[in-house]
């Protein structure tokens, strides 16, 4: 689908934000692993997740939609020992989270299974977690031993692991932690630079923190909570209105329910440091998972660095962190940012061809870009790449409406992957 977007003369409104993601997947992972029913509530609606839950149920597990208006899901929790082995591929879609995390379950319960992507996933490198999960006991069959599909199987022991992180992912963090919990002994994580914590959080796993580091542990002792809560709206969903919002001359936009995890909001704390007006109001919310509602004005902002130490905070974001840097006074860079071209595609990459249609001031460099912002910026109307991936598509929206003209954003439909009604919701914001 090319969905055409036209510049936006105003951009106000109060916007239902979907589901987050990552909380969601998770939701139903543990759940499955947790012996009894877990009701979750506020459940995405978006695929990802949905691919999350086509795979456990080919793993034997129930798992009811009731079709409210709350978006109700009931899991009946199998237990570490219930899961069965599939008949089928277990297909993970798009979706990264659900491979990752997947295959440390698979691979701590000794499931055998096969493990499938689309051609974007299966172009993703998850030698990342082949090699520690194989540490840990697992026989991993991979093409080229690095692309999926994966095929897993354990014959003997689960082994602990001491898994210093090479690289601060929250997804390599989860799928150790997720085999860790079979074992009988303690699998520990060590983690310098914080990523996204709601694996820990929602499992309320042992840690120890000493000094920058923190030390994560599972094991069979772990004991799995039930999962029954609400899913808090996604921030990274968020981020594209608090952008839009905040370069947008004539905008005021409310965004409700925002999940407000610390290790989530790093582009809330760098679009702050830019300038943007942005109003927080945290809601009482006695969940795991901090909540608030917000509300972004159109802002002056300035220029901002962003380095490797914020980037896994901001991981998601900063492809429409960049949108925000092309209007605001200064050059703004961002390094440290290598993991883009490793996304649902190189999102540097495509970040780039997206900045050069649009006619914009910047240098591309393996890790990050420079790029040289003016307030008074007019994008070029153009059609924009998404190649079929989300947050590029999302951001190439937030930009044409910046636009002299009207622009096309191309293969749109992706924006299904984690936020199904995007268009819809741009459309009620412009008119
Ligand atoms: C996610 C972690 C991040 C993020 C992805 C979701 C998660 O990936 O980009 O969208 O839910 O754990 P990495 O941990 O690989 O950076």
């Amino acid at each position: 689908m090319i969905q055409d977007v036209s510049p936006a003369k105003g951009l106000q409104g109060s916007v239902k934000l979907p589901a987050d993601k990552s909380i969601s997947h998770r939701s139903v992972m543990f759940a499955a692993l947790h012996e009894g029913t877990s009701t979750i509530g506020n459940f995405s609606e978006a695929a990802d997740p949905h691919s999350t839950i086509d795979c456990f149920r080919k793993l034997g597990v129930t798992i009811r939609e009731l079709h409210d208006d709350d978006h109700t899901i009931e899991v009946e929790g199998v237990g570490r020992d219930g899961l069965q082995t599939p008949t089928e591929d277990l297909d993970c879609g798009n979706s990264g989270t659900t491979m990752r995390l997947l295959s440390g379950i698979i691979a701590g319960a000794g499931v055998p299974a096969r493990l499938t992507g689309d051609e974007s996933l299966s172009s993703r490198t998850m030698k990342r977690i082949i090699d520690p999960l194989m540490e840990m006991g697992a026989d991993i069959g991979a093409r080229e031993n690095d692309f999926a599909p994966l095929t897993i199987r354990r014959q003997g022991p689960l082994k602990p692991l001491h898994f210093p992180l090479p690289i601060p992912s929250a997804q390599l963090k989860s799928c150790v932690l997720l085999a860790g919990l079979f074992g009988d002994e303690e699998t520990k994580v060590i983690e310098t630079l914080p990523s996204r914590d709601h694996t820990e959080r929602l499992l309320q796993l042992p840690i120890t923190e000493n000094g920058n580091k923190k030390v994560i542990s599972s094991s069979l002792d772990a004991n799995i909570p039930e999962q029954s809560y609400r899913v808090p709206n996604d921030f990274s969903a968020a981020a594209f209105w608090l952008v839009a919002g905040a370069i947008h001359p004539h905008a005021e936009i409310t965004l409700k329910n925002v999940g407000m995890n610390p290790t989530r909001t790093g582009a809330l704390d760098m679009l702050q440091k830019m300038g943007a007006e942005i109003d927080i109001h945290p809601k009482e919310n006695d969940e795991l998972e901090p909540v608030a509602d917000l509300i972004v004005r159109s802002s002056e902002l300035q220029a901002i660095d962003i380095t490797e130490e914020i980037v896994p905070n901001c991981i998601d974001e900063i492809p429409i962190l960049a949108i925000a840097m092309l209007f605001a006074h200064g050059t703004s860079r961002i390094s440290g940012a290598e993991e883009l071209r490793h996304k649902e595609t190189d999102r540097l990459a495509a970040l780039a061809d997206m900045l050069s249609k649009a006619g914009a001031d910047f240098t591309e460099y393996d890790d990050g870009f420079e790029i040289r912002g003016n307030p008074g910026f007019r994008p070029k109307p153009a059609a924009f790449e998404s190649y079929h991936d989300h947050r590029i598509a999302m951001s190439a929206a937030v930009l044409s409406v910046m636009a002299r003209d009207v622009s096309q954003v191309v293969d749109a439909e992706c924006t299904a992957i984690s936020y199904p009604s995007f268009w819809d919701d741009l459309a009620s914001m412009t008119n």
